[in-house]
């Protein structure tokens, strides 16, 4: 699959570490950066994997900052981005295949590099279920979007 990852300095490290992983597992990957590990600001790399994410270039994207939230709150003021911090395997998959999750956020900080390798599997592997509840959900989700985002 091709996969968008970018993480701040905080997720620097861990972002290394997945990058690493999912190649070695076929991915192919496209690092937004950040390149270095000097302070940085999440929203830039938000917005790029987002970006990369509704136009196509990839097909999900993984965001990685100090706990993974500022990452998600960024992430989700962009059209069509639905992300969320996992730091478990069930919200991983469940993530995507209810509520059609495409954008998984994690943060350095709080887990460790194994889980966070088994939580990316599990959010990549899992497709959206596409039962009729679920989509309902998502078209109310899409309207609150259309409704209130100006683009
Ligand atoms: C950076 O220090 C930190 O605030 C950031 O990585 C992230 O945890 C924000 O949610």
């Amino acid at each position: 699959m091709k996969v968008a990852i970018g993480s701040d300095h905080g997720g620097f490290s861990l972002k290394g570490i997945i990058l690493k992983f999912l190649m070695e597992k076929g991915h192919e990957v496209l690092d937004l950066g950040a390149h270095s590990p000097e302070p940085s600001d999440y929203p830039d790399f938000a917005r790029a994997v987002s970006e990369a994410v509704t136009s196509g270039k990839a097909e999900r994207g993984i965001l990685i900052c100090g706990s993974g939230v500022g990452a998600s709150v960024a992430a989700n003021k962009m059209p069509e981005i639905r992300a969320a911090v996992c730091h478990d395997t069930f919200s991983a998959h469940q993530g995507v295949e209810d509520d059609e999750m495409n954008v998984l956020c994690l943060g350095e900080r709080i887990i460790g590099p194994e889980l966070a390798k088994e939580i990316v599997l599990r959010f990549l592997s899992a497709r959206f279920s596409g039962e009729e509840r679920h989509v309902r959900r998502l078209e109310k989700v899409k309207a609150m979007e259309k409704d209130y985002m100006k683009c």
